[in-house]
């Protein structure tokens, strides 16, 4: 039976990066049923809706999409279609792992860190408002409810996948109060995984630390804007935001989509590199259990990058998102042919 997930190609390198990724998942012989939908700006003109509610619909029904990255206006303009989707769907935990690919090289090798960040709130809740002319404020909003479940997430995955350490990072010398409750939340939880060493980092001096030595960390629980940003910084370890994925999970749904935006200097060129949208791939064939489609495509993915020959611009290659694409499924192919037929086995 086919899987359906909503596809979401998003704009800017987002239809060009979700091309190349579904010609690939679709070479492993994995049948899906693409229900897709523009959003943002493209939805806009067509039906007068940023999020027009058949994406809604079909996101309820299908509980599983894969996303391209979605633009947002800076500086004004409509809210971004990103979070509201994260809220909407409670997408509470944004899990976001940070691994070399092997065969590249990076500023550091072999980093395995991982990166959960809080989803729903903080400065994302979207509450701003002028005060008076020249005075604004933004509510960051920070709950018990949400900081116990992100740090409740974090401790279970490192519990389940034998992660040894979690830091909490925050500003709470600061703000006291928001960021103080998000790690007495931490803090409880953490007692009850006594196995996991857990730590406390002001989120400055984790920026300081991360690019002087990554590999003292193995597990960052945060909130949202921390998240947003320190991603971005460890992005720099693998090769870029070219490399990293990300799942966004709740309860009932999830949604995977690259750690990056839609890239407006390099959209429409063939330049950009599909790869973080690829392994964000992967993580949605591991949660929908196509395990042996994830182990085949990361297989493929590696050899790729061995063989160096079509690497995209943004590591030093020439080839284009298409051609990346077609050699990821050569090699895809080539592994079929001296794979013995029953092979299967967890990514
Ligand atoms: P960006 O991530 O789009 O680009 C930052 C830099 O990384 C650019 O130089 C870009 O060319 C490069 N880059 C990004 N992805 C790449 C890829 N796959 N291959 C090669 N190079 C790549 O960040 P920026 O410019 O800050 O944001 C652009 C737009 O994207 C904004 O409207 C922002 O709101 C939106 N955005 C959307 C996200 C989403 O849909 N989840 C996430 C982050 C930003």
């Amino acid at each position: 039976m086919a899987h359906k997930i909503t596809l979401i190609p998003g704009d800017g390198i987002g239809p060009e990066v979700t091309r190349a990724t579904v010609r690939i998942l679709e070479a492993t012989g994995v049948k899906f049923e693409w229900e897709s939908f523009a959003v943002g700006a493209d939805a806009y003109e067509k039906f007068g809706e940023y999020i027009p509610k058949e994406v809604i619909e079909s996101i309820e029904r299908t509980h599983v999409g894969l996303k391209g990255p979605v633009t947002t206006p800076v500086g004004g303009g409509f809210s971004s279609i990103n979070v509201a989707l994260r809220q909407k769907f409670e997408l509470y935990a944004n899990f976001r792992p940070i691994r070399n690919l092997p065969h590249i090289p990076t500023r550091y090798p072999d980093v395995d860190l991982i990166i959960v960040r809080e989803n729903t709130e903080s400065l994302y809740s979207g509450l701003e408002h002028e005060v008076v002319p020249g005075v604004v404020e933004s509510l960051k909003i920070i709950t018990e409810k949400a900081s116990t479940r992100i740090a409740r997430f974090a401790f279970e995955y490192a519990r389940n996948n034998q992660r040894k350490k979690i830091h909490a990072i925050h500003k709470a010398n600061i703000m006291k109060l928001s960021d103080g409750l998000f790690l007495r939340c931490c803090r409880t939880v953490a007692k009850e995984y006594p196995e996991i060493v857990y730590g406390e980092h002001i989120v400055d001096n984790t920026c300081m630390q991360l690019v002087m030595n990554p590999y003292q960390y193995d597990m960052l629980v945060m909130e949202n804007l921390y998240g947003d940003i320190i991603s971005d910084l460890c992005a720099a370890f693998v090769g870029g935001l070219g490399f990293v994925p990300s799942a966004n999970l709740g309860e009932k749904c999830a949604i995977f989509e690259a750690v990056h935006g839609s890239a407006p200097d390099i959209a429409g060129k063939n330049v950009a590199n599909p790869t973080a949208l690829l392994r964000s791939a992967l993580l949605m064939l591991r949660h929908i259990g196509e395990f042996d489609a994830a182990l085949q495509i990361r297989n493929a993915l590696e050899k790729v990058y061995r063989h160096r020959e079509k690497l995209t611009r943004d590591i030093g290659g020439q080839a284009g998102t298409s051609q990346f694409a077609d050699a990821v499924i050569e090699e895809m192919e080539a592994q079929s042919e001296v794979r013995p037929p029953a092979q299967s086995s967890r990514a």
